[in-house]
């Protein structure tokens, strides 16, 4: 049953004093709901919008927005009950190896590194187009052959290049560039839905929820949501159906917030901080999202968004191409900070994971100058960086939704064991009425797994055998715990 093992919340606890792993506990509540609005506002508000609306759901994406918060929301409570009872770095792959065990620990682990790894190449996409929105305006043209969507995408090779640079020497997410780069990101938002307000014309806004349209041909069947394949309908883009697949492409506007949560060893007073940043900043997001969404459906009509720089360019659209410089200009500097914290997110996850030996001791060192992972951070830096240059465009959100929405589905089932297995645990913040919001939490999100195109099952399939392959073919024969209990075995043996 070694699978099964589980590493106890005390020995995790335990390991977070040890002296080469310590965190400053420095992070208030409002610290954090800056931190969570700083890793969640970024391409998937600036650039999804359009794309969601213009290809699957219309106006109604508004309705996506919803859904996505509410499944988001649901997950978030689930986080935050975690992170208040487990104060420990890694997030949820530390709370499920004190719970649901090794393996599903491992599983987690992996999904987060797709989150992380692939969301960090997302936005840097994202930003990619926003740089070159930018620089055209100035007059300033990116060479065709290294641009935005071509086939290798330099600034952003660039972007992901300088930031792995400074995380690597250590510059930590220094609370106050977040802050300033967050408060630009924030205005530049809010300046979105109050300039906008003036251009919106309610004919836009008709067809509301634009009839369902029938997509054909083999391709069609790969691109559409496998539910719709499952159940043998066809498969339709708009409609109800399409408000679905556009909650599950604008799930990504929402990713950050349970990377709040690995936070939790740097939080002042966890029991009370931790889920105050986690739902705060979900809830401040939420808002300025339903808000952007409603504006920029009124200001273009649905079908001529445009799907990459849709904030700027729907008010080009209106004439006003200073705003839309703008707005370029403050989406390059608030994007900055969600590719470095996603980059950080995962060299703490794999940092956790070689904390417990299941991937090599060696890899996680920290550098005795920086005191950063070296190692770890240079190879996700590598993997980031070329990810973003050579992945062709609007492949990889699927990937990213797919790995957080399994993430999500896996720690919401573990709350209600968690409870069962340490009801004695201190718990400063409980999600009402378990185990059934948990559990309808882990529904919800599986649900909108089930919205995702068969083509990004098929990878997510592809990517989690290569994690299976790994722990069973390295993983559980070095892990901490395994080699601890051989040794105290073989002790145990001799003695007598
Ligand atoms: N939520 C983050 C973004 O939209 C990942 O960029």
């Amino acid at each position: 049953m070694s699978l099964f093992r589980t590493k106890t919340i005390e020995q995790s606890i335990a390991e977070t004093d040890e002296a080469e792993y310590q965190l400053k506990k420095r992070l208030t509540a409002l610290d954090l709901v800056v931190f969570g609005v700083g890793v969640i506002v970024g391409a998937g508000i600036f650039t999804l919008t359009g794309r969601a609306a213009a290809t699957v759901a219309g106006p109604a994406v508004v309705f996506s927005f919803i859904l996505a918060a509410i499944c988001c929301g649901l997950a978030a409570l689930c986080y935050a009950e975690f992170a208040s009872t487990v104060p420990v770095s890694g997030s949820a792959y530390t709370f499920s190896y004190a719970t649901l065990g090794e393996f599903v620990a491992w599983i987690i682990g992996w999904d987060l590194l797709l989150e992380m790894l692939l969301g960090a190449s997302v936005v840097a996409q994202g930003w990619s187009a926003y740089l070159q929105a930018f620089l055209s305006r100035l007059g300033i043209m990116v060479p065709e052959s290294v641009a935005y969507g071509s086939r290798f995408d330099l600034p952003a090779f660039v972007l992901v290049v300088v930031l792995t640079i400074l995380v690597t020497v250590g510059i930590k997410e220094s609370m106050r560039v977040n802050l300033i780069l967050v408060a630009v990101k924030v205005f530049i938002v809010l300046f979105v839905i109050f300039a906008g307000l003036a251009y919106v014309n309610t004919d836009n806004y008709s067809p509301f929820l634009p009839d369902a349209v029938a997509s054909e041909g083999v391709k069609a069947t790969l691109e559409a949501p496998l539910i719709q394949v499952l159940f043998g309908f066809t498969p339709t883009n708009f409609g109800l159906m399409g408000v679905f697949a556009g909650a599950s492409l604008v799930f990504f506007a929402y990713i950050g917030f349970d990377v709040v949560a690995t936070t939790a060893e740097e939080a002042k007073n966890p029991g009370r901080d931790l889920p105050i940043g986690i739902i705060g900043s979900l809830i401040i997001c939420t808002i300025l999202y339903v808000a952007v969404t409603l504006v920029i459906t009124g200001m273009v009509k649905y079908d001529q968004i445009a799907k990459t720089a849709a904030l700027a360019t729907a008010f080009e659209d209106v004439g006003k191409p200073g705003y839309a410089t703008l707005i370029a200009a403050g989406a390059v500097a608030g994007l900055t900070t969600v590719v470095m914290t996603l980059l950080i997110g995962a060299t703490r996850v794999l940092f956790a994971m070689s904390r417990d030996w299941l991937i090599p001791a060696s890899l996680g060192r920290t550098h005795p100058k920086t005191g950063t992972p070296v190692r770890i951070t240079l190879a996700v830096g590598a993997v980031v960086a070329l990810t973003a240059a050579l992945t062709p465009i609007g492949n990889l959100e699927y990937m990213v939704n797919i790995g957080t929405l399994a993430a999500f589905t896996l720690v919401s089932l573990a709350v209600p064991v968690l409870r069962k297995k340490r009801p004695d645990l201190k718990r400063a913040f409980t999600v009402p009425f378990s185990p059934f919001l948990p559990w309808l939490a882990a529904a919800v999100a599986f649900y909108l797994m089930l919205t995702l195109p068969v083509e990004t099952w098929i990878r997510f399939i592809l990517w989690m055998a290569i994690g299976v392959a790994i722990y069973f073919g390295y993983s559980r024969h070095h892990s901490r715990l395994h080699v601890h209990a051989q040794t105290a075995a073989s002790e145990d043996a001799r003695q007598h």
